[in-house]
């Protein structure tokens, strides 16, 4: 029998739960052509609302052309565009022959070379003269426009993981190309996710940003214990194993209700339960995962100042009013003035997020194992 519970990739179909309003939000935006930003920490759910978001819509209307782009291994300019290109002409075109042709029409000064890759489908890649590209990238931003406009058809172009925009050469420069062609666009409309929510924040939130005011922001909330408990339950039972409700909550307690987790954890008490899971198998479940993860999160520590460490520590014991002279000297902290580069740092290497103004463990894991095995 397979298990129930996915983690690790795209949670969708009888997998996938919750997120009503969300993607009723999203589904809205793509079908009257508004920008969408999403941003929530990683491992969050995004990927998989957005797929599960533009099934629902495709279902509805099949006018829609969905071109879906992941930045995850982007680093330059050149490669953005190549991705671009080649995600939008594959969307668009099912033919091979169709779709060697438009690259020759609408790219043609770029002198687009494609290779397919052997086997069905049309998997493609794209190689251009990219001396030409970084001189004329105007051609490239507007290709989905252009085809829009030529087929009559509107465009959802979505770019997974944007905040890997900010490493590229020239971050700024490049947003500002991008925002001043895409909103002239009125065939294409674009939904961007990301995680690090401050980076996401800086691009799509300060006035000062080419970004600023693009489109709708979402963000994305993990899911609530109330969602989660009937989804475990109803998840076990499909494959004649029983949870209560009592167990299933232990389950999001323990997790933080991180979605990854979550479904990380319950797989685990699923194989390790053979009728009934109950609060022993979870836990034990639960701390052969802190320990599988002890020695990245062992590096992950080594590679924090004293001052860092010494702030996560000041959190798990409660603390509140970091920058009280006593907080200060009791943990170690440096000076008063310090506590906002430590946070800032934090922050940036996704191991805290504020909220409302309060520091929060991103993974809960990682929280579990520094309180049991780090500061013990
Ligand atoms: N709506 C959902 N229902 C159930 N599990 C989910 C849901 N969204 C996310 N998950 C769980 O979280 C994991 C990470 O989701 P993903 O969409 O890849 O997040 P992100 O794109 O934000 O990093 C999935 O593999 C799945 O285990
Ligand atoms: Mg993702």
């Amino acid at each position: 029998m397979e298990a129930p519970f996915v983690f690790g990739r795209i949670a969708s179909a009888e997998n996938f739960t919750d997120r009503d309003e969300e993607s009723a939000r999203l589904v809205r935006n793509f079908s009257s052509s508004v920008n969408t930003i999403l941003i929530s920490p990683r491992r969050w759910g995004k990927s998989s609302l957005v797929e599960h978001a533009v099934r629902s819509t495709r279902r509805m209307s099949k006018e829609i052309r969905f071109s879906q782009i992941d930045l995850n291994n982007v680093r330059t300019e050149e490669q953005f565009y190549e991705y671009y290109a080649a995600a939008i002409l594959r969307s668009s075109f099912s033919k091979a022959r169709e779709l060697i042709d438009s690259a020759g029409r609408f790219l043609g000064r770029f002198v687009p070379n494609i290779s397919f890759s052997p086997g069905p489908g049309t998997d493609f890649r794209l190689s251009m003269d990219w001396k030409e590209v970084a001189k004329y990238p105007d051609d490239i931003i507007n290709l989905p426009e252009k085809i829009g406009t030529e087929r009559g058809r509107k465009f959802v172009v979505c770019i997974d993981e944007f905040q890997n925009i900010s490493g590229f050469e020239k971050p700024l420069d490049f947003q500002k190309k991008l925002r001043a062609h895409w909103q002239r666009h009125t065939m294409v409309s674009y939904c961007l996710y990301g995680s690090k929510r401050h980076m996401m924040m800086e691009v799509f939130a300060s006035p000062s940003m080419p970004f600023y005011k693009f489109g709708d922001i979402v963000f994305l909330e993990k899911i609530r214990a109330e969602d989660w408990i009937p989804f475990l339950r109803k998840r076990f039972s499909a494959t004649g194993k029983k949870i209560g409700a009592e167990e299933a909550r232990l389950i999001t307690e323990l997790t933080d209700c991180h979605p990854y987790y979550v479904q990380q954890l319950a797989r685990q008490s699923w194989f390790r339960t053979e009728s009934i899971c109950t609060g022993e198998i979870i836990q034990m479940a639960f701390d052969d995962l802190v320990m599988q993860m002890s020695m990245l999160f062992q590096n992950l520590t080594d590679s924090l100042s004293n001052t860092q460490v010494n702030y996560l520590n000041a959190m798990l014991s409660g603390v509140q009013q970091f920058s009280s002279q006593d907080t200060v000297i009791q943990y170690g902290l440096g000076t008063p003035g310090n506590i906002i580069r430590i946070r800032s740092a934090l922050v940036s290497r996704e191991i805290i997020d504020m909220v409302e103004g309060k520091p929060q463990f991103l993974d809960p894991l990682f929280k579990a194992w520094l309180s049991r095995n780090y500061f013990n």
